[in-house]
């Protein structure tokens, strides 16, 4: 069973928690815009509810399946926030920002009452670490950035597009950072939030309310 089925079925899990009138935020990702796709068919069958997206190109994709969209500051909350992951641990920490939206997600899931994680059974793992970890930099302290955190033991690569340094929706650019299995997580996510200039690491801790892993043909909630 191939990993776009399996984020079908996970993303098809959490759109079934929606319910008429709800505001939901949109993740960003490959496994986000299977549930923004059947959001869409939602809305086309008549249910009443609108869409906070996590990046331009998941408010284009909304659009485009005619979700009506709302921007974070015009709502008082975010019922629901549905989102992809890189990786996921039993204990429902993520590691996310492959897509390079890791802000905006980071600040929709923490506006949303409930995080809904959605991934394949690959993206499953005891330990985080093996994905790079994301981390978005302001590009005036982007090298002494990278400085610190590899004086934290991890090597960090500048994430480039065919453009140049890949730009995020707020302007910032992404070190993508391999410190290889992360045994202290709450530890490294202290102290990259202490180090200026970043503005956020890709290390979701305590915010995934529920993880939906797709497995096969059918998708299950982590315990
Ligand atoms: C986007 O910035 C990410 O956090 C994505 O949610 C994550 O990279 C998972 O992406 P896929 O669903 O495409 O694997």
């Amino acid at each position: 069973m191939g990993a776009d089925k399996e984020k079908r079925v996970a993303a098809a899990r959490a759109v079934g928690l929606i319910e008429a009138g709800m505001t939901i935020g949109l993740g960003t990702g490959s496994t986000a815009a299977h549930a923004i796709r059947l959001i869409g068919a939602r809305v086309r069958e008549g249910m009443a509810l609108r869409g906070v997206p996590t990046s331009e190109q998941s408010a284009a994709l909304a659009r485009a399946e005619g979700i009506p969209l709302v921007d974070l500051n015009e709502v008082e909350r975010v019922h629901l926030a549905i989102d992809g992951a890189d990786e996921v641990d039993g204990g429902k920490r993520c590691i996310k920002g492959g897509g390079g939206a890791l802000l905006r997600e980071k600040i929709v899931a923490c506006a949303a009452d409930r995080l809904v994680v959605i991934v394949d059974s690959g993206k499953t793992v005891e330990c985080l670490g093996a994905f790079p970890l994301p981390v978005e930099a302001i590009p005036f302290a982007r090298e002494q950035v990278r400085r610190r955190i590899e004086a934290l033991g991890a090597s960090a690569a500048l994430r480039t597009d065919s453009a140049g340094p890949f730009i995020t929706d707020e302007g910032n650019h992404i070190l993508d950072c391999r410190f290889g299995r992360i045994d202290d997580v709450s530890g490294l996510a202290a102290q990259l939030s202490a180090i200026p200039g970043i503005v956020e690491h890709g290390l979701f801790i305590g915010m995934a309310d529920d993880v939906i892993v797709g497995r096969g043909g059918t998708a299950c909630f982590m315990e």
